[in-house]
């Protein structure tokens, strides 16, 4: 697709460049994002399910995936992937589009990369087969996520076992360079690293092995109740997670009522697991060091404190709250970026099965 390459960065309006100064201040934290900005193709993968993204997701990954967005970089929600726990069909479908439409919200340029819906490229199921033949029962009775969703469960579908192998064929069908994911992916990702080399190695080169990227230490934002967990749309409850689809209200009194720990210094410590949360979600939403923000703090409490790690999170969100609103108000148009991105996708997937095809031995 060369002729991305040059074209504008029309579609992500205001929400891009908001994005900018984010992503700026992602910097100022943390590793120089900047410097990787031009080299790998990347492919990640995000479930409709469980509600609506949340700051987590935007800190930890969206928020670089639009800063470092170029043409052979895909996302792609992954509604196959939600078909293999229990489900409701119209939920799933507006699942589907309202997450592809938060990752518009937050700037993915359709301009740049290609943002699609799995089920619309049919390469991946076609491949997730092959691969199927290819992934052994043993690998896949390891896959830690499999254990866990499947504990306790009185029928578990085959879906859910081959979950993984479909997750190889998405990144493998791409030739991703890099997959940047959670820690909770990783052991998915090295399964798809062993499933590419032994295609590889038993019918010729054909798959780039992938590598996983993770997003840097501090941009892991945790639950505002329970400290000790990463922020997740599963958390048990809602008051530690904030939504991206909640309002400015609900956010500051998420952020207010947010557990803090004994005493009143707003200092970051392995005791302060609260504080040193919030102090986290200030530095990526400034782009200040987490230094710099306990000194301003020192002695006045936290409830000053909290009220201006509200005020800034509101204020990182808004752009990209404004845009999902905007998008929301006209489905059509969405749905219309999604067929493109699709087509734009299948180009790629049906010249990578081409070859697949032809090394595995089908007739072509
Ligand atoms: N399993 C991933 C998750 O739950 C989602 C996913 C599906 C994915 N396919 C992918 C992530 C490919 C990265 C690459 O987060």
């Amino acid at each position: 697709m060369p002729d991305q390459a040059g074209r504008s960065r029309r579609a992500a309006g205001v929400a891009w460049s908001s994005d900018i100064e984010a992503c700026t201040a992602y910097d100022a934290f943390d590793t120089p994002v900047r410097k990787a900005a031009v080299v790998a193709s990347a492919f990640s993968g995000i479930q409709p399910t469980g509600g609506s993204p949340h700051l987590g997701n935007y800190l930890g990954a969206f928020r670089r995936w639009a800063e470092l967005q170029q043409p052979d970089h895909f996302y792609c929600v992954v509604d196959l992937h939600a078909m293999t726990m229990p489900y409701e069909p119209g939920e799933l479908r507006r699942r589907t589009i309202d997450t592809a439409t938060w990752l518009y919200a937050v700037g993915l340029d359709p301009d740049v990369c290609t943002v699609f819906v799995q089920s619309h490229v049919r390469e991946h199921t076609e491949l997730a087969w092959i691969l199927n033949c290819v992934a052994t029962k043993g690998e896949l009775e390891r896959m830690v996520q499999y254990k866990e969703k499947s504990r306790g469960q009185e029928s578990v579908t085959v879906g859910l076992f081959d979950y993984p192998v479909l997750q190889a064929a998405d990144i493998l069908l791409y030739k991703a360079d890099e997959v940047p994911i959670g820690d909770d992916q990783r052991q998915h990702l090295e399964l798809s690293r062993n499933i590419a080399r032994r295609f590889n190695h038993r019918f010729g080169e054909t798959f780039t092995v992938p590598k996983a990227t993770f997003p840097p230490a501090g941009a892991r934002i945790m639950d505002l109740q329970v400290v000790d967990a990463k922020m997740s749309k599963s958390a048990q409850s809602p008051q530690g997670t904030i939504d991206l689809a909640d309002d400015e209200d609900t956010t500051t009194r998420k952020i207010m009522r947010a557990v803090t720990d004994s005493g009143s210094e707003v200092r970051a410590a392995p005791d302060k697991p609260g504080v040193t949360n919030l102090l986290d979600l200030l530095a990526a939403g400034t782009g200040a060091m987490v230094e710099e923000l306990e000194q301003r703090y020192d002695g006045q409490g936290y409830g000053t404190f909290k009220r201006e790690v509200a005020e800034v999170v509101n204020g990182v969100l808004r752009p990209v709250r404004a845009r999902h609103a905007e998008l929301t108000a006209d489905p059509a148009a969405v749905e219309k970026l999604l067929r493109d991105g699709a087509d734009r996708a299948r180009e790629v997937a049906a010249g990578t099965m081409t070859t697949v095809r032809e090394r595995a031995g089908l007739l072509v």
